[in-house]
């Protein structure tokens, strides 16, 4: 396993309900290849996208708190449900009681960072879980950085483009469907949508399928080189942090359920063979 070469210091942890955090990860790596990464994805548990706030932060918890036992320092929740849903009573709650060194960060705020670049009419899509947008979790944001009335946001949830993802229905006619059905919906609520928000980490591997069935003017934001860079940025301005991970360019990868299931769709996004190993965490 290529953690197996892993140095002394501590971890970066990237965690996810299942597959999607990888396409967070694997812009991590590209940015920041020097350190040593655990990737876990809770397969066994996904989708988180349908399940309740109690639920949700129940599992992202006991995720976190694994990875914190693998010797992470700090953890990103590679997924904008547990994000949405988790991360806030984590930071100020959990945490502080725990332990104030260690740090959890999310993906969405880095996201709503990152918006003013891309659109020129300021109308947004937010493609996201049902839990995501239930959560309201980006509008609120959007509205707390930007102020009302800068943006117009639509919100839709996609709740099939997550079980097509987790079982490597990437392609195919049926998948077309969901894509297109979804993409209709959005865009009849908003015709004027110039700028798409993909706020599931799953969806950029369905991004080659989105990206045929919208107009050709429209941006399509995936969300793994902001989160990266926002990483990145992060560790510079927090050398108490970054003194303390390894840099031993490692990379481990743990599921909640079959690792040779996990090992063939992560090899197939990864674009190289990895090894997985399976790790319960309740
Ligand atoms: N990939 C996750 C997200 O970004 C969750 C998908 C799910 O488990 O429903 O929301």
């Amino acid at each position: 396993m290529e953690g197996m070469f892993m140095s002394k210091g501590e971890n970066i942890g990237i965690f996810d309900s299942g597959y999607g955090g990888l396409t967070i990860l694997k812009e991590i790596i590209k940015v920041l290849p020097q350190y040593d990464y655990i990737y876990l994805g809770d397969n066994a548990r996904a989708p988180y996208g349908t399940r309740s706030f109690e639920v949700v932060y129940h599992y992202t918890r006991e995720a976190v708190n694994r990875l914190f036992d693998m010797g992470c320092r700090m953890v990103i929740l590679a997924c904008n449900t547990a994000s949405a849903k988790a991360l806030r009573t984590i930071q100020q709650v959990d945490l502080p009681r725990q332990d104030p060194s260690r740090r959890v960060l999310g993906v969405i705020r880095p996201s709503i960072e990152a918006l003013s670049g891309y659109s020129s009419n300021g109308h947004i899509g937010i493609l996201a879980t049902r839990g995501t947008v239930a959560s309201e979790s980006y509008p609120m944001e959007i509205e707390k950085l930007y102020g009302v009335g800068r943006f117009k946001i639509t919100q839709l949830a996609c709740p099939m483009w997550v079980p097509l993802v987790e079982n490597n229905e990437l392609t195919g006619e049926g998948t077309e469907f969901f894509i297109r059905k979804y993409l209709t919906q959005l865009f009849t609520l908003d015709p004027d949508i110039d700028t798409i928000v993909l706020g599931c980490t799953h969806y950029p591997l369905l991004r080659p399928l989105i990206a045929r069935f919208v107009p050709p003017h429209v941006k399509i934001i995936g969300q793994g080189h902001i989160v990266a860079d926002s990483l990145a940025n992060y560790l510079v301005r927090h050398p108490e942090m970054e003194r303390r991970l390894g840099c031993g360019g490692s990379v481990s990868y743990y599921t909640t359920d079959k690792a040779e299931l996990f090992e063939q769709m992560a090899g197939i996004f990864m674009g190289y063979e990895i090894e997985c190993a399976n790790v319960q965490i309740c």
